[in-house]
Protein backbone atom coordinates (compact mmCIF):
# COMPACT_ATOMS: atom_id res chain seq x y z
CA UNK A 1 0.00 0.00 0.00
CA UNK A 2 1.20 3.31 -1.05
CA UNK A 3 2.46 5.02 2.53
CA UNK A 4 0.63 8.52 2.62
CA UNK A 5 -2.16 6.16 2.31
CA UNK A 6 -1.08 3.67 4.76
CA UNK A 7 -0.43 6.67 7.10
CA UNK A 8 -3.88 8.43 6.50
CA UNK A 9 -5.95 5.23 7.10
CA UNK A 10 -4.20 4.71 10.42
CA UNK A 11 -4.53 8.68 11.51
CA UNK A 12 -8.10 7.34 11.00
CA UNK A 13 -7.94 4.25 13.17
CA UNK A 14 -6.35 6.41 15.94
CA UNK A 15 -8.92 9.41 15.77
CA UNK A 16 -12.04 6.93 15.70
CA UNK A 17 -10.31 4.87 19.15
CA UNK A 18 -10.24 8.31 20.40
CA UNK A 19 -14.06 9.13 19.48
CA UNK A 20 -15.13 6.03 20.68
CA UNK A 21 -13.66 6.87 23.87
CA UNK A 22 -14.98 9.99 24.33
CA UNK A 23 -18.61 8.62 23.60
CA UNK A 24 -18.57 5.76 25.66
CA UNK A 25 -17.88 8.53 29.11
CA UNK A 26 -20.08 11.16 27.36
CA UNK A 27 -22.55 8.15 26.59
CA UNK A 28 -24.36 8.47 30.00
CA UNK A 29 -24.72 12.55 30.08
CA UNK A 30 -26.21 12.71 26.52
CA UNK A 31 -28.83 9.98 27.15
CA UNK A 32 -29.96 11.54 30.81
CA UNK A 33 -30.27 14.73 28.51
CA UNK A 34 -32.64 12.89 26.12
CA UNK A 35 -35.58 14.94 27.31
CA UNK A 36 -33.77 18.64 26.75
CA UNK A 37 -32.71 16.94 23.21
CA UNK A 38 -36.12 16.19 22.09
CA UNK A 39 -37.04 19.67 22.88
CA UNK A 40 -34.42 21.17 20.93
CA UNK A 41 -34.23 18.93 17.97
CA UNK A 42 -37.98 17.60 17.57
CA UNK A 43 -38.58 19.87 14.53
CA UNK A 44 -35.91 19.34 12.55
CA UNK A 45 -35.94 15.57 13.29
CA UNK A 46 -39.82 15.81 12.16
CA UNK A 47 -37.99 17.54 8.88
CA UNK A 48 -35.05 15.28 8.69
CA UNK A 49 -37.03 12.45 8.56
CA UNK A 50 -39.59 13.21 5.68
CA UNK A 51 -36.91 14.34 4.02
CA UNK A 52 -35.91 10.67 3.95
CA UNK A 53 -38.81 9.21 3.24
CA UNK A 54 -39.43 7.46 6.09
CA UNK A 55 -42.74 5.81 6.46
CA UNK A 56 -45.29 3.48 8.03
CA UNK A 57 -43.59 -0.20 7.13
CA UNK A 58 -39.85 1.75 6.46
CA UNK A 59 -36.76 0.13 7.03
CA UNK A 60 -34.75 2.27 8.61
CA UNK A 61 -30.57 2.78 8.90
CA UNK A 62 -29.91 4.94 11.59
CA UNK A 63 -25.88 5.95 11.59
CA UNK A 64 -23.98 7.25 14.62
CA UNK A 65 -27.48 6.85 16.82
CA UNK A 66 -26.18 7.47 19.99
CA UNK A 67 -28.88 6.50 23.11
CA UNK A 68 -31.62 6.49 20.54
CA UNK A 69 -33.39 9.49 20.84
CA UNK A 70 -34.06 9.85 17.09
CA UNK A 71 -34.10 5.58 16.91
CA UNK A 72 -37.28 5.70 18.85
CA UNK A 73 -38.95 8.65 17.06
CA UNK A 74 -38.35 6.67 13.87
CA UNK A 75 -39.43 3.68 15.12
CA UNK A 76 -43.16 4.94 16.33
CA UNK A 77 -43.36 6.39 12.59
CA UNK A 78 -42.58 3.02 10.90
CA UNK A 79 -44.63 1.03 13.13
CA UNK A 80 -43.91 -2.73 13.69
CA UNK A 81 -44.65 -3.76 10.35
CA UNK A 82 -41.07 -1.36 9.90
CA UNK A 83 -37.78 -2.27 10.62
CA UNK A 84 -35.04 0.21 12.65
CA UNK A 85 -31.52 -0.32 12.94
CA UNK A 86 -29.49 2.36 14.91
CA UNK A 87 -25.83 1.84 14.94
CA UNK A 88 -23.16 4.07 16.35
CA UNK A 89 -19.17 3.51 16.85
CA UNK A 90 -19.93 3.77 20.99
CA UNK A 91 -20.38 0.24 22.82
CA UNK A 92 -21.54 1.90 26.01
CA UNK A 93 -23.72 4.81 23.74
CA UNK A 94 -25.28 1.52 21.69
CA UNK A 95 -25.93 -0.42 24.67
CA UNK A 96 -28.16 2.69 26.28
CA UNK A 97 -29.92 2.38 22.79
CA UNK A 98 -30.86 -0.87 23.14
CA UNK A 99 -32.06 -0.74 26.96
CA UNK A 100 -34.09 2.79 25.83
CA UNK A 101 -35.90 0.22 22.82
CA UNK A 102 -36.68 -2.36 25.18
CA UNK A 103 -37.91 -0.11 27.87
CA UNK A 104 -40.16 1.20 25.07
CA UNK A 105 -41.46 -1.94 24.01
CA UNK A 106 -40.05 -1.54 20.54
CA UNK A 107 -39.20 -5.21 19.26
CA UNK A 108 -38.75 -3.84 15.78
CA UNK A 109 -35.88 -2.26 17.02
CA UNK A 110 -32.34 -3.36 16.44
CA UNK A 111 -28.89 -1.92 17.61
CA UNK A 112 -25.53 -2.25 16.43
CA UNK A 113 -21.85 -0.92 17.09
CA UNK A 114 -20.78 -0.20 13.58
CA UNK A 115 -18.02 2.39 12.28
CA UNK A 116 -20.17 4.85 10.41
CA UNK A 117 -17.41 4.58 7.47
CA UNK A 118 -17.80 0.91 7.58
CA UNK A 119 -21.40 -0.39 8.67
CA UNK A 120 -21.18 -3.77 7.50
CA UNK A 121 -24.62 -4.09 6.20
CA UNK A 122 -25.99 -5.41 3.40
CA UNK A 123 -26.04 -3.71 0.14
CA UNK A 124 -29.67 -1.94 -1.06
CA UNK A 125 -31.06 -3.32 2.38
CA UNK A 126 -32.54 -0.29 3.94
CA UNK A 127 -35.10 2.30 2.00
CA UNK A 128 -34.68 4.98 4.02
CA UNK A 129 -31.37 6.67 6.46
CA UNK A 130 -30.99 8.90 8.12
CA UNK A 131 -27.96 10.32 10.52
CA UNK A 132 -28.18 13.36 12.97
CA UNK A 133 -26.01 15.28 14.63
CA UNK A 134 -23.23 12.45 13.89
CA UNK A 135 -21.42 12.96 10.41
CA UNK A 136 -19.49 15.52 10.91
CA UNK A 137 -17.50 13.95 13.54
CA UNK A 138 -16.34 11.53 10.51
CA UNK A 139 -12.83 11.49 9.62
CA UNK A 140 -13.71 10.69 5.73
CA UNK A 141 -17.74 11.97 5.63
CA UNK A 142 -17.54 10.76 1.69
CA UNK A 143 -17.06 7.32 2.70
CA UNK A 144 -19.59 6.99 5.17
CA UNK A 145 -22.13 8.94 2.96
CA UNK A 146 -20.71 6.01 0.13
CA UNK A 147 -21.93 3.30 2.81
CA UNK A 148 -25.29 5.02 3.21
CA UNK A 149 -25.54 4.84 -0.61
CA UNK A 150 -24.73 1.56 -0.62
CA UNK A 151 -27.06 0.17 2.19
CA UNK A 152 -30.16 2.06 0.09
CA UNK A 153 -32.44 -0.23 -2.41
CA UNK A 154 -32.29 1.72 -5.23
CA UNK A 155 -34.71 4.82 -5.09
CA UNK A 156 -34.02 4.89 -1.33
CA UNK A 157 -33.58 8.16 0.38
CA UNK A 158 -31.13 9.36 2.99
CA UNK A 159 -30.89 12.97 4.90
CA UNK A 160 -28.45 13.79 7.27
CA UNK A 161 -28.58 16.72 10.46
CA UNK A 162 -25.39 18.82 10.96
CA UNK A 163 -24.07 21.70 12.64
CA UNK A 164 -23.99 25.12 9.96
CA UNK A 165 -21.20 27.74 9.85
CA UNK A 166 -19.50 29.08 13.17
CA UNK A 167 -21.29 32.67 13.65
CA UNK A 168 -24.65 30.68 13.28
CA UNK A 169 -23.72 28.39 16.12
CA UNK A 170 -21.97 30.89 18.67
CA UNK A 171 -22.49 28.80 21.60
CA UNK A 172 -20.53 26.00 19.85
CA UNK A 173 -18.03 28.81 18.64
CA UNK A 174 -17.45 30.31 22.58
CA UNK A 175 -16.94 26.80 24.06
CA UNK A 176 -14.68 25.30 21.67
CA UNK A 177 -12.37 28.81 21.56
CA UNK A 178 -12.33 29.05 25.34
CA UNK A 179 -11.44 25.48 25.97
CA UNK A 180 -8.56 25.72 23.17
CA UNK A 181 -7.17 28.94 24.87
CA UNK A 182 -7.42 27.13 28.52
CA UNK A 183 -5.59 24.21 27.05
CA UNK A 184 -3.17 26.39 25.74
CA UNK A 185 -3.67 24.66 22.15
CA UNK A 186 -3.85 27.25 19.21
CA UNK A 187 -7.22 28.18 17.08
CA UNK A 188 -8.51 25.54 14.84
CA UNK A 189 -9.86 25.89 11.76
CA UNK A 190 -13.65 25.11 12.64
CA UNK A 191 -14.46 23.06 8.90
CA UNK A 192 -11.48 20.90 9.54
CA UNK A 193 -12.24 16.85 9.54
CA UNK A 194 -14.22 15.30 12.48
CA UNK A 195 -14.54 18.52 14.40
CA UNK A 196 -18.18 20.01 15.41
CA UNK A 197 -18.27 22.13 12.54
CA UNK A 198 -16.62 20.80 10.17
CA UNK A 199 -19.79 20.14 7.27
CA UNK A 200 -21.07 23.75 7.90
CA UNK A 201 -18.84 25.38 5.17
CA UNK A 202 -21.96 26.10 2.80
CA UNK A 203 -21.81 23.84 -0.53
CA UNK A 204 -19.53 21.43 1.29
CA UNK A 205 -21.97 18.63 2.67
CA UNK A 206 -24.32 18.46 -1.34
CA UNK A 207 -20.34 18.17 -2.62
CA UNK A 208 -20.12 15.81 -1.00
CA UNK A 209 -23.75 13.52 -1.14
CA UNK A 210 -22.91 14.02 -4.88
CA UNK A 211 -19.60 12.62 -5.28
CA UNK A 212 -21.03 9.60 -2.75
CA UNK A 213 -23.35 8.86 -6.01
CA UNK A 214 -26.69 10.75 -4.59
CA UNK A 215 -29.15 12.17 -6.78
CA UNK A 216 -31.88 15.11 -6.12
CA UNK A 217 -29.50 16.79 -3.48
CA UNK A 218 -31.01 19.32 -1.66
CA UNK A 219 -29.84 21.30 1.62
CA UNK A 220 -32.21 23.34 3.88
CA UNK A 221 -31.05 25.42 7.11
CA UNK A 222 -33.44 25.37 10.11
CA UNK A 223 -32.94 27.22 12.93
CA UNK A 224 -33.49 25.57 16.20
CA UNK A 225 -32.70 27.39 19.22
CA UNK A 226 -31.84 25.59 22.69
CA UNK A 227 -34.35 26.61 25.12
CA UNK A 228 -33.19 25.52 28.50
CA UNK A 229 -34.18 27.24 32.13
CA UNK A 230 -31.09 28.65 32.72
CA UNK A 231 -26.88 29.01 31.46
CA UNK A 232 -26.26 26.61 34.57
CA UNK A 233 -28.88 23.77 32.72
CA UNK A 234 -26.78 24.65 29.41
CA UNK A 235 -23.65 23.98 31.29
CA UNK A 236 -24.95 21.21 32.92
CA UNK A 237 -25.40 19.28 29.67
CA UNK A 238 -21.67 20.19 27.95
CA UNK A 239 -20.23 19.62 31.03
CA UNK A 240 -21.93 15.61 31.06
CA UNK A 241 -21.99 15.08 27.54
CA UNK A 242 -20.52 17.48 25.27
CA UNK A 243 -17.48 14.90 24.46
CA UNK A 244 -15.31 17.46 21.97
CA UNK A 245 -14.75 20.29 24.95
CA UNK A 246 -14.74 17.58 27.17
CA UNK A 247 -11.95 15.80 25.63
CA UNK A 248 -9.78 19.21 25.29
CA UNK A 249 -10.24 20.18 28.80
CA UNK A 250 -9.40 16.39 30.01
CA UNK A 251 -5.59 17.65 29.56
CA UNK A 252 -6.21 20.23 32.44
CA UNK A 253 -6.10 19.94 36.24
CA UNK A 254 -9.16 20.72 38.29
CA UNK A 255 -8.66 24.36 38.95
CA UNK A 256 -7.07 24.78 35.61
CA UNK A 257 -10.47 23.19 34.07
CA UNK A 258 -12.77 24.96 36.21
CA UNK A 259 -11.60 28.43 35.48
CA UNK A 260 -12.23 27.91 32.00
CA UNK A 261 -15.87 26.58 32.47
CA UNK A 262 -15.89 29.68 34.65
CA UNK A 263 -15.34 31.71 31.60
CA UNK A 264 -17.73 29.73 28.87
CA UNK A 265 -20.06 30.46 31.67
CA UNK A 266 -19.94 34.58 32.02
CA UNK A 267 -19.74 34.33 28.04
CA UNK A 268 -22.54 32.10 27.67
CA UNK A 269 -24.86 34.21 30.08
CA UNK A 270 -25.58 36.65 27.12
CA UNK A 271 -28.27 34.58 25.37
CA UNK A 272 -30.16 34.79 29.29
CA UNK A 273 -33.62 35.89 28.09
CA UNK A 274 -36.33 36.48 29.63
CA UNK A 275 -37.89 33.42 29.28
CA UNK A 276 -34.63 31.76 30.30
CA UNK A 277 -31.70 30.71 28.78
CA UNK A 278 -31.88 30.62 24.69
CA UNK A 279 -28.71 29.28 22.73
CA UNK A 280 -28.98 30.14 19.13
CA UNK A 281 -27.95 27.02 16.68
CA UNK A 282 -28.63 26.57 12.74
CA UNK A 283 -28.86 23.17 11.35
CA UNK A 284 -28.11 21.84 7.88
CA UNK A 285 -30.58 19.50 6.74
CA UNK A 286 -29.18 17.08 3.76
CA UNK A 287 -31.27 14.70 1.52
CA UNK A 288 -30.44 12.55 -1.32
CA UNK A 289 -31.79 9.55 -2.94
CA UNK A 290 -30.04 6.61 -4.28
CA UNK A 291 -30.99 6.56 -8.57
CA UNK A 292 -32.81 3.53 -9.52
CA UNK A 293 -31.17 1.11 -11.56
CA UNK A 294 -27.88 1.39 -9.27
CA UNK A 295 -26.66 -2.17 -7.89
C1 LIG B 1 -23.82 14.25 19.06
S1 LIG B 1 -24.01 12.50 19.20
C2 LIG B 1 -25.53 12.29 18.30
C3 LIG B 1 -26.25 11.02 18.70
C4 LIG B 1 -27.68 10.89 18.14
N1 LIG B 1 -27.70 10.80 16.70
C5 LIG B 1 -28.53 12.04 18.60
O1 LIG B 1 -28.77 12.97 17.80
O2 LIG B 1 -28.98 12.02 19.76
C6 LIG B 1 -22.79 11.93 18.01
C7 LIG B 1 -22.69 10.43 17.88
O3 LIG B 1 -21.83 10.12 16.76
C8 LIG B 1 -21.16 8.90 17.05
N2 LIG B 1 -20.03 8.76 16.13
C9 LIG B 1 -18.93 9.52 16.02
N3 LIG B 1 -18.11 9.04 15.06
C10 LIG B 1 -18.72 7.96 14.53
C11 LIG B 1 -18.39 7.03 13.51
N4 LIG B 1 -17.25 7.12 12.81
N5 LIG B 1 -19.25 6.02 13.23
C12 LIG B 1 -20.41 5.91 13.93
N6 LIG B 1 -20.78 6.75 14.92
C13 LIG B 1 -19.95 7.76 15.21
C14 LIG B 1 -20.78 9.08 18.51
O4 LIG B 1 -20.43 7.86 19.12
C15 LIG B 1 -22.06 9.72 19.08
O5 LIG B 1 -22.94 8.76 19.58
Amino acid sequence: MNSSIDDRIHGNQAFKASMRAQWDTAAAGWNAHAADIRHWLHKPTDAMCRMAGVRRGSRVLDVAAGSGEQTLAIAQQVGAQGHVLATDLSPVIVALAQDNAIRAGFTHVETRVADGEDLGVPEASFDAAVCRLGLMFFPDPLQGLREIHRALRPGGGVCTMVFSRPEKNPCLTILMSTALKHAGLPARDPFSAGGLLSLGQPGRIDALFRSAGFHEVATIALEAVFHLPSVDHYLAFVRSSASPILQILGRLDAASAEAAWSEMRERLMSFTSHEGWEGPNELLLTAGRRPEGTT
